[in-house]
């Protein structure tokens, strides 16, 4: 499956998915990875792996709406089929969301729908919740909204800090992204409006 990753930062899970693409362990085939910041970090990993990379830095556009119109024909050209988000800190707007014509998925540190947007594990230490953990989804207009498709918990500490609870629930993400990319890519998923299951098919049991 064709696909497009858009990152803005340190992108481990960018890496994560290059990583099992390279090693031919995940159906997909990475051939393009945007960002809004000139120097993320996701960038250069990108580059180092030979991914055609582009940047929409915001302020070389008249406003979001036609940045996101250049990234989607991008995409397009780019003839991608599935648009992972990962570490992407901006929400696409509705007329990018609905004139994709391809899957777009988001990993998102914490159980949703507790504790979107950003900070999300901060949010979690500051609620005092006992469990979080981290949520893959479909995108959709809204911020961390659309329909779930995995999620898994850890546990949160007495003695966590963000970045103690942050490392635990990386850790998981790096597991459970590609877990349900895998799914999607082999055609196991259904939705059937906010629900998302595996399809059992063909098990005999
Ligand atoms: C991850 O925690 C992800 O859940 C969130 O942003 C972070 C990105 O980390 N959406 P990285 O850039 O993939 O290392």
């Amino acid at each position: 499956m064709r696909t497009g990753v858009l990152a803005s930062g340190r992108g481990s899970n960018l890496q994560m998915f290059i990583d099992l693409a390279q090693k031919g362990e995940l159906p997909i085939e990475l051939v393009a990875v945007g960002s809004d910041q000139a120097g993320a970090q996701a960038l250069a990993r990108a580059r180092s792996a030979g991914i055609p990379v582009r940047v929409f830095t915001p302020a070389d556009y008249p406003s979001p709406h036609t940045r996101e119109e250049s990234l989607l024909t991008w995409l397009q050209e780019r003839q991608v089929e599935l648009l992972l988000l990962a570490g992407y800190m901006r929400i696409l707007g509705e007329r990018f969301v609905q004139g994709a014509d391809f899957p777009i998925l988001n990993i998102h540190p914490s159980l949703l729908p507790a504790f979107p947007g950003l900070h999300a594990q901060r949010q979690a230490l500051d609620y005092g919740v006992k469990v979080s953990g981290c949520t893959v989804h479909f995108v959709d207009e809204g911020l961390d909204s659309g329909p779930i498709i995995a999620q898994e918990a850890v546990p949160v500490l007495p003695q966590d800090t963000e970045e103690t609870l942050s490392a635990r629930i990386l850790t998981v993400e790096h597991r459970l992204y590609p877990e349900a990319v895998r799914l999607l890519a082999s055609g196991q998923l259904e939705r059937s409006g906010r629900r998302v299951a595996e399809r059992k098919s063909g098990s005999g049991h």
